[in-house]
């Protein structure tokens, strides 16, 4: 990915002349002719602290997704004001849970007599309307850094026979509760918002321990472990690394399994001549590749393709953005309204609280 010298010479000059009135965040999952001019890059866990750490900062550039900016508007001060360079940088998987269908799970779940020992539990990955949610319903926010502090904080705010609803993503879910935390696959069910009862029985509901959201990763949720099969018959050295919102049977047949900081440092940390073959967002491992010619490095499976709403953020809507606030005129500004961003973060502050 070559970058237009032009747009790179007008990207160079918007930061220039903007200095410390702006802060640029940029997600591992972005391009690198984006993420090259980050002030910090980050997993989303680490990108929600970064926003919070700059209160001089009058803008937030995000170079992310809209429920990170969104994450980030909450953190930050009244006089800041976070702008995402192209509206249309979404995220499929949180668009899967919506605060309708939520709140009509959680009335199944108070008419099942559930009402005192569910505990919300809400990736970040989420619209800013479901960490609210959480927030005014005793819950906390996690990210894949975090899941299983959170799950235990989560399963000890209401005794013995507390549950928890798990949203959106039921892989990140299932692999924490089952493969971190001790929790079996039998005391896992899938809540599917689309149909009557999310398509579970009453019975089924107050015997899992783990209520898991129908939702899931459109990048993530494509390996499978038939690719993993192929590439230890052909790499027989491999080590496959592999981000917990794949799903469980990769996760299973893994050597590794991390958030996206850890894939880093664990390549960071690898022996020269080691192989690996790594199954997260391709700009992420394609960047590793380049930066580690000393080890092996490829991509789980080729036919995944890159998170196309990650790559909306090209270097044509950073450098319109920057220009933007050159010349005083803020494009794009994500702002949550206060009575979301009040109830969003109490659930981020818990998550925020968290020992580790
Ligand atoms: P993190 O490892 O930052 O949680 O990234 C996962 C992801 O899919 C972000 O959209
Ligand atoms: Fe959403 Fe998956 Fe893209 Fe992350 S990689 S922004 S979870 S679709």
């Amino acid at each position: 990915q070559a970058s237009d010298p032009d747009l790179v010479a007008r990207a160079l000059a918007a930061k220039e002349a903007l200095g410390e009135r702006v802060f640029v965040l940029g997600h591992h999952y972005q391009r690198d002719e984006v993420i090259q001019f980050a002030d910090v890059t980050g997993d989303s866990f680490k990108l929600a602290r970064d926003a919070a750490a700059r209160p001089e900062a009058e803008f937030i550039v995000f170079c992310g997704v809209h429920f990170m900016a969104e994450s980030a508007d909450i953190l930050t001060g009244p006089g800041q004001q976070v702008v995402l360079p192209d509206l249309a940088a979404g995220c499929s998987m949180a668009d899967m849970a919506r605060l309708p269908q939520v709140e009509a799970a959680w009335q199944a779940m108070a008419d099942a007599g559930l009402q005192d020992v569910v505990v919300p539990v809400t990736y970040m990955n989420s619209s800013a309307d479901i960490k609210a949610f959480c927030g005014r319903n005793g819950g906390v926010v996690c990210t894949s850094s975090n899941a299983e502090v959170a799950l235990e904080w989560a399963f000890e705010q209401r005794g013995p026979d507390t549950k928890v609803l798990f949203l959106p993503d039921q892989h990140l879910g299932r692999n924490t509760a089952v493969l971190k935390m001790g929790y079996t696959l039998d005391d896992c069910v899938v809540w599917n918002p689309h149909l009557p009862g999310g398509g579970v029985s009453v019975e089924a509901l107050r015997e899992a321990k783990v209520i898991l959201w129908k939702g899931h990763c459109s990048v993530h949720g494509r390996f499978s472990t038939k690719v993993v099969d192929e590439l230890r018959a052909t790499l027989p050295d491999v080590q496959i690394l592999v981000h917990p919102e794949c799903p469980h049977d990769v996760v299973l047949s893994a050597d590794l399994v991390g958030s996206t900081e850890f894939i880093i440092k664990t390549i960071e940390a690898a022996p020269p001549g080691s192989v690996w073959a790594i199954g997260t967002e391709l700009n992420l491992v394609q960047r590793l590749a380049r930066a580690h010619p000393d080890k092996t490095i490829v991509f789980l499976d080729k036919n995944v393709c890159y998170c196309s709403t990650m790559n909306r953020i090209d270097l044509p809507h950073f450098v319109w953005a920057m220009e933007s606030l050159v010349a005083g005129v803020v494009v794009n500004r994500i702002e949550v309204d206060p009575a979301t961003e009040r109830d969003a973060l109490v659930a981020l502050q818990r998550m925020l609280d968290l020992p580790g």
